[in-house]
């Protein structure tokens, strides 16, 4: 993808610049447009296009944008329910079944929106403008309102913790969403070829799109300790190792527990099927098409789905990486009761 940004010469390999200061104030923030201020900040070159540092974190310019916008306009309601990630964490996956639990009493598992609409088109992104007629729209959402985001804990619009609004944050061993990040980019963005090393030693500095990867999954763990009934905190192994009991938590969390007769009548192993990879991937609609956003970047629907594996990080990644980024993300981690 074409470069937005402008890029600071200085930053462009300085891995010291993952801990630069921003050259912008509140002030700036407070009164510049969107573009102007994110065309200020720290940028660094390395992705598929020039990420930007705000606040810790990189992000691609334009989301950047769009989340600076949301810190305002987004209106949260107390019963919004905010499916949380990082990209390649299992965001797919997570809002199929949250989908799933949430409209089970509205749709039939035979003829169910899923197998005619792209899991990522059913639950809208607060801060990614939706693409096309196919993309649910977050204002015409019937309550309680399924939403998703990128964004980390302490970027949040301010309004989500005052009214209350629940959320579920999904996270991955970093290995692996490393891997699949790397699998993304090469595919998703057309005239990148990164390698291996380079994505490795990029990540292991905190140098990723929404990283420091520990950064993000530590704000949603410390507030899902703080606040257990506003936040839930899953990860991906943990669905993938037994999927069942990850669904009734869901649904519980979701304030619609699963009853007694659904429990007989195998409610939670249908959801897992629908939701499966397997499923989901034999279905048309997530094999072909897809969505363009602007006049250079197509977004085809099979992108979402690779491997849908535990531990594939090893078929890519020497073992002696894989400890270097476990011992980086433990000490990262450190004290923190979350562990990979
Ligand atoms: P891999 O690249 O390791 O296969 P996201 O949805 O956050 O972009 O994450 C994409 C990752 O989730 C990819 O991982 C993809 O294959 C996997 N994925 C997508 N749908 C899935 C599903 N239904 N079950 C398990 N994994 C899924």
């Amino acid at each position: 993808m074409a470069a937005q940004a402008v890029v600071a010469p200085s930053m462009m390999s300085d891995p010291e610049s993952t801990t630069a200061k921003s050259s912008t104030t509140q002030e700036e923030e407070d009164v510049l447009p969107p573009k102007d201020f994110v065309a200020a900040l720290p940028v660094r070159e390395g992705w598929s296009e020039p990420l930007v540092q705000y606040k810790n974190y990189w992000f691609r310019p334009r989301l950047l944008e769009q989340i600076l916008l949301v810190q305002h306009a987004f209106v949260p309601r107390a019963d919004d329910i905010i499916l949380a990630t990082q990209p390649k964490c299992g965001t797919t996956w997570l809002k199929a079944l949250a989908f799933t639990i949430a409209n089970r009493s509205r749709y039939g598992f035979s003829d169910h929106p899923l197998r005619t609409r792209h899991p990522q088109h059913v639950v809208p992104f607060i801060e990614i403008p939706g693409a096309g007629p196919n993309h649910t729209d977050i204002h015409t959402l019937p309550p309680p309102r399924l939403l998703a985001t990128h964004m980390p804990m302490s970027l949040l619009p301010p309004g989500t913790r005052s009214v209350g609004c629940r959320v579920v944050y999904l996270c991955r061993d970093p290995k692996d969403a490393l891997v699949s990040r790397l699998h993304f980019e090469n595919k998703a963005f057309q005239g990148t070829n990164l390698s291996m090393d380079n994505a490795f030693s990029m990540f292991c500095e905190g140098f990723s799109p929404y990283g420091p990867f520990w950064d993000h999954c530590l704000g949603y763990w410390r507030e899902s300790i703080a606040r257990p009934d506003n936040i839930l905190f899953l990860k991906y192994e943990e669905i993938k190792s037994d999927p069942v009991p990850v669904v009734r938590k869901l649904a519980k969390f979701l304030g619609i527990p699963l009853t007694e007769e659904e429990e007989s009548s195998g409610v939670a192993q249908e959801v897992v099927k629908l939701c499966s990879f397997e499923t989901l991937t034999s279905l048309q609609v997530n094999q072909v098409g897809g969505v363009r956003h602007g006049d250079k970047f197509f977004l085809s629907n099979s992108v979402f789905y690779r491997k849908g594996e535990v531990g594939d990080w090893a078929n890519h990644m020497s073992h002696v990486m894989g400890e270097e980024l476990d011992r980086i993300v433990q000490q990262k981690l450190e004290g923190s009761g979350l562990v990979f």
